[in-house]
């Protein structure tokens, strides 16, 4: 280490407990899992901590759906989120849960240190309240009609059909999303966070101004939001609510939004706890320890204005930056699901190679706010070409000769050919890349020392050499130059690929590669091990099925085993979930449904499939063709003639075996089925149901 050793605490935004992990997560995971790696590869102690975000009204209520407690309910989601993070090789320090006494004791002390500051007001205010259901409804969970537009059954905070914000007492025949119920006004008492004292607004304006603590696009948009004013913060929420009772306001919880962040402490005390460390070191007003915060555009807000405030007037530091991200976009647009592109941690991991997506998120994350673009077609390319092209085929191409000609060890190294590398690694531009977060710089460094290896390889012709007498020497020296730059280039990946890197170290033979100050080459003489496939390419057919996977559709999947449709179901519900949908639908969410009265016009089997049957399905003006997963309860030849159900206006969907265009109903449970639908005598192909 040339500079002295520095004490890091990183931090990811804590996922919410209602949700699954999916690729735009992913950004932010994995621009800090390298961050991390590549921090500790310097020398440096530095522990990540993560927590899952458990409280709030939406897992409440989810929770209550599917019948289990709420502590059920974040327990299960942890091992599911852990599960995803392990899988991309996000090596946390410490994941924990916002549902801790560490984080309650954090949130106690600062919400009583604010207060003593003279900084909480209590104030009665007006909301809407759920008669039937007994509770008070956030923004979301009241719907009705947009004040602007009257366009129907808008959220209480804004239109999707116009734009309009607005609050939720501005929408005309408001309704309860959670029991449909006409929601009284109703008052009660809040606690407040007073933002709009002076101290506030003066503190975080120097402190917004202190270079290292935000970007420069994210003061501009902070100082724009602190010249319009503060508005004092309402940080508590009536019971029933599920969170941490306030200290001295029975049936008062704290706002999630309050304790979410103070999860980063709760994590980190769990931590410290273990491994005999002082959280107050890390915390104090003047701790020459670090703390960075790395997070998405959306929620600057809560992380640069309410969150150091809150521990500047608690007595605690502050961040010594908080490093702030765009938005993942697919193919150029928002993750949708029904174009198939909200793709889950899960199912990326079912098709394709985590480190994959480490080494493409890497290679367009700038440091800056910028949205970055997972383009599927280009992601191969440049997977194919980088990594496989580039980097693996320096290995695979000179290993093999070490191991059949020179009995597995190395000979000298040519320093006329490792010259650049030495003096890349002096100049030390790639360890500064990593640290201002601007891998996508790192990478093109990396990849043109990459073409300079590939090149001294291209000229010098090693499967020539050795197809030629006498020339024993000069091949020794060009595998084994070859390997050392191939190390060299391991090294400056490790941030990024650390699993690939375990597996060179052990082909290499060498102990795990930091970062040192001086440049060496594998000494001649050393043995290393036989070479092993280290990376494949990528297939776009492997892409084409994840996406499949994850378009939303309520056909059955081409494959419809019977747990993998459960599975799917389930990932397809916790989705959803993200958007904290309420548990009704309205009339209109029905109507899109275009249900048919359909006559089986033919049945058949399908070559090899073996749950499904082929469906012509007779609609009076028109036939379609439905592959339906009903093999194992019905023989083709009883099916034709009969009337059933239909879903008319499902989206076609392409299969192994053709065009599905709709879907039968038909019903199961664990006692049997499926059993196909039919309408009662008299109905007529093609009618409407409704
Ligand atoms: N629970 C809050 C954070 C509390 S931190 C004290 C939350 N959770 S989240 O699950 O919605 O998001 C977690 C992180 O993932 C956030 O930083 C968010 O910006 C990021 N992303 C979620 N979707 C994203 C994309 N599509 N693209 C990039 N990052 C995204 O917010
Ligand atoms: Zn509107």
């Amino acid at each position: 280490m040339s500079s002295q050793q520095r004490n890091i605490l990183v931090t990811s935004a804590l996922p919410y407990a209602n949700g699954a992990i999916h690729l735009g997560h992913l950004v932010e995971y994995i621009q800090t899992d390298i961050w991390a790696r590549f921090q500790k590869m310097r020398g440096h102690r530095c522990i990540y901590v993560c927590a899952d975000d458990t409280h709030g009204t939406p897992i409440m209520l989810r929770a209550e759906k599917e019948g289990i407690t709420p502590e059920q309910l974040i327990d299960r989601v942890w091992h599911e989120h852990k599960r995803d993070f392990d899988g991309f090789h996000i090596a946390f320090d410490n994941y924990h849960s916002t549902h801790s006494e560490e984080t309650r004791f954090y949130a106690d002390t600062i919400y009583t240190r604010l207060q003593d500051a003279g900084l909480i007001e209590v104030r009665a205010i007006e909301q809407f309240y759920d008669p039937v259901k007994d509770m008070f409804l956030p923004d979301r969970f009241i719907k009705g009609e947009c004040p602007k537009c009257h366009a129907k059954d808008q959220y209480g905070d804004n239109c999707e059909a116009c734009g309009a914000a607005y609050q939720p007492t501005d929408l005309i025949e408001p309704y309860s999303a959670v029991s449909g119920a006409r929601p009284v006004r109703k008052t009660s008492d809040h606690h407040f966070f007073r933002l709009s004292d002076p101290r506030c607004a003066d503190f975080l304006q120097r402190w917004i101004a202190t270079p290292g603590h935000v970007q420069t696009e994210a003061a501009n948009k902070l100082n724009e939001w602190l010249d319009a004013g503060l508005s004092d913060w309402d940080i508590s929420r009536d019971a029933p609510y599920f969170g941490f009772e306030i200290p001295g306001a029975p049936g008062k919880f704290y706002y999630v939004w309050l304790d979410a962040p103070i999860g980063y402490m709760g994590s980190f005390r769990h931590y410290c706890d273990r491994h005999g460390l002082d959280f107050d070191a890390f915390w104090k007003p003047d701790a020459q320890a670090e703390v960075y915060h790395f997070i998405g555009k959306d929620i600057l807000y809560f992380h640069a204005l309410f969150w150091p405030a809150e521990l500047h007037h608690a007595g605690f530091r502050t961040p010594s930056g908080v490093f702030c991200h765009g938005f993942l976009t697919i193919n150029g647009t928002k993750m949708s699901k029904s174009r198939g592109t909200f793709i889950t941690a899960e199912s990326y991991l079912r098709h394709l190679d985590p480190e994959w997506l480490r080494y493409y998120f890497a290679a367009k994350l700038n440091g800056t706010m910028e949205d970055i673009d997972l383009n599927l077609e280009d992601f191969a390319a440049r997977v194919n070409s980088d990594l496989v092209g580039k980097y693996v085929n320096i290995a695979s191409r000179c290993a093999g000769f070490i191991s059949k000609r020179f009995g597995g060890r190395l000979g000298t190294v040519d320093r006329s050919a490792t010259a650049e590398f030495e003096r890349a690694f002096a100049e030390g531009a790639i360890a500064q890349s990593y640290e201002a977060r601007d891998y996508g710089r790192a990478l093109r460094e990396i990849m043109r020392l990459a073409d300079l290896a590939n090149g001294h390889i291209a000229d010098k012709k090693p499967w020539e050499m050795a197809r030629q007498d006498g020339r024993e020497a000069e091949l020794h020296e060009v595998c084994s130059t070859a390997l050392t730059l191939f190390r060299d280039l391991t090294l400056y990946l490790k941030p990024v690929l650390p699993k690939l890197a375990e597996q060179v170290e052990a082909f290499l033979n060498i102990p795990p590669l930091t970062w040192t100050d001086v440049w060496a080459p594998l000494p001649a003489g050393h043995a290393i091990n036989e070479y092993q496939h280290l990376m494949t390419r990528i297939d776009p057919k492997k892409i084409e099925a994840m996406v499949e996977e994850n378009r939303q559709s309520m056909a059955p999947p081409p494959e419809p085993a019977p747990v993998r449709h459960a599975e799917r179901q389930q990932h397809e519900a916790q989705a959803e979930a993200t958007s904290t949908s309420p548990a009704y639908i309205g009339i209109d969410d029905f109507s899109k449904i275009d249900l048919r009265v359909a006559r089986i016009a033919g049945a058949e089997h399908v070559e090899g499939a073996d749950k499904l049957l082929k469906l012509t399905l007779d609609l009076g003006t028109e036939t379609r063709t439905v592959f339906a997963g009903i093999k194992a309860a019905y023989a083709p030849e009883t099916l034709v003639g009969r009337l059933t159900v239909m879903v008319a206006n499902l989206a076609p969907r392409k299969m192994k075996f053709g065009l599905s265009e709709g879907m039968v109903l038909a019903a199961s449970d664990e006692r049997g089925g499926p059993f196909l639908l039919a309408p009662d005598s008299g109905a007529q192909p093609g009618m409407r149901i409704k």
